[in-house]
């Protein structure tokens, strides 16, 4: 074990100073903000957004009011979106008229 960490010990000096930090710059695609304003706009920003862009909604085929529905109660119960139960039809009623069907 002490020749396994002597070794490690080496390899890093050998590697230069792999382990100190350095300063990347990344440069992030601007966010989209693809809702437009109608009543449930705030609701669907404040909600949809916070793990995700909003482009998922908008890479999905256009889904029904009950499907939309179905995918909001999908994040709340399986991913915890913070939803209350009472804001589930109000955001489906919105997506469906951003990204829906009849
Ligand atoms: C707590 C985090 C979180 C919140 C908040 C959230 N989502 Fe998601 N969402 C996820 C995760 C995790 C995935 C799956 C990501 C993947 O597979 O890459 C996902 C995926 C999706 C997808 C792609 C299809 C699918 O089912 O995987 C859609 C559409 C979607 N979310 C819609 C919504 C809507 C609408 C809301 C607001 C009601 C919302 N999300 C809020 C976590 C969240």
């Amino acid at each position: 074990m002490r020749t396994l960490a002597f070794a490690l010990a080496a390899a890093v000096l050998a590697a230069g100073t792999p382990l100190a930090a350095r300063t990347v710059s990344v440069t992030m695609p601007p966010e989209r903000q693809l809702f437009k304003d109608a009543p449930g706009a705030d609701l669907a920003r404040g909600k949809c957004q916070t793990c995700h862009s909003s482009d998922y909604i908008f890479t999905q085929p256009p889904m029904t009011k009950a499907q939309w529905l179905a995918e909001a109660s999908k994040m709340k119960n399986v991913y915890g979106a913070p939803l209350e139960e009472s804001q589930l039809e109000p955001i489906a009623a919105y997506l469906v008229t951003q990204n829906g069907k009849e």
